[in-house]
């Protein structure tokens, strides 16, 4: 099978989402199905096509016949993360070569190779495994979900103190990130990264004010200090960037009124 077939049908693609039961999966699913795509979502639970990136099984069944593969699996571990996103991008990047699939979009973590923590250096090694794979990729990386603080915020409130480190963050939609994720696809491999943000930048403690402001929740916001080169490296901003390809347009408190207002609550 040929690897250009991406490129070949940019309407109509048969793509498989690895994670695509997941925050970002799922959205990323919808999006695709929305722009006319037969999409195949892969993960240990999904209804159809369960797959396990620690052991490979299901892949090379899951592969078969697709045009593109989008890795948004992720590890809720960190002992996990190695396994899943370092191994199991091997092993995903292999079926796919097998199956001849034209385009594997590494979904990434912006500033990960200069995060000094287990979970974001087996990001960056999981981004060096798809630069180095002979199946033709982009990173896609984003900056932290909105989503993803609010349900950390809300999970930590629930003590009703709240205790946050100073960390200067640039959080996204997760939708506008789906949206990226699905216009990289369609446009075929670049062998190069693609960069998406949010529009502003904001320290971690002013987001959580925030978040307690339109929340309506009564936690006590307290600062928590962050020792060492993990912290250093947060209050430094190596998590933002100005110089995005892509900036997003929804602001955090948008985001979340119009979570609240929908009742959503957390945005999950
Ligand atoms: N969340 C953020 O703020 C954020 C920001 C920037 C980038 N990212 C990146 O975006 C990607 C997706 O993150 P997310 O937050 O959307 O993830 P998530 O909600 O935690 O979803 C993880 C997905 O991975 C699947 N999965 C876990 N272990 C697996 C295994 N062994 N085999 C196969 N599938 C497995 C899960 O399904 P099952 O449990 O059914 O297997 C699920 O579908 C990650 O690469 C992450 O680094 C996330």
């Amino acid at each position: 099978m040929s690897h250009s077939r991406g490129l070949c049908r940019p309407e109509g693609m048969r793509i498989a989402i690895a994670g695509g039961t997941g925050m970002l999966g799922r959205q990323t699913a919808e999006e695709l199905r929305g722009r006319g795509h037969d999409v195949r979502v892969l993960s240990r639970h999904a209804p159809e096509y369960r797959v396990d990136l620690t052991t490979g099984d299901g892949l090379a069944e899951a592969l078969e016949g697709c045009d593109a593969v989008v890795d948004a699996s992720n590890s809720r571990s960190p002992k996990q993360a190695e396994q899943i996103l370092v191994e199991g991008s091997r092993r995903l990047l292999a079926a796919e070569e097998s199956a001849g699939v034209g385009h594997h979009v590494c979904v990434s973590i912006v500033g990960c190779d200069q995060l000094p923590f287990g979970y974001y250096r087996s990001k960056a090694e999981q981004e060096r495994v798809v630069e180095s794979a002979r199946v033709p990729w982009t990173v896609v990386r984003a900056t932290q979900f909105h989503e993803l603080l609010a349900m950390g915020f809300a999970a930590v409130g629930r003590t009703r103190v709240l205790p946050v480190p100073r960390a200067r963050l640039q959080t996204v939609a997760c939708a506008e990130v789906a949206r990226v994720v699905a216009d990289v696809v369609e446009g075929g491999p670049r062998r190069g990264r693609v960069e998406v943000t949010g529009p502003e930048t904001a320290d971690l403690r002013v987001l959580a004010r925030r978040w307690r402001a339109i929340t309506g929740r009564k936690a006590l916001v307290v600062p928590l200090a962050l020792p060492g080169a993990l912290g250093r490296a947060l209050r430094s901003g190596v998590a933002t960037s100005d110089r995005a390809d892509v900036r997003g347009t929804v602001r955090f408190d948008d985001w979340l009124r119009a979570q609240t207002t929908t009742g959503k609550g957390n945005g999950r």
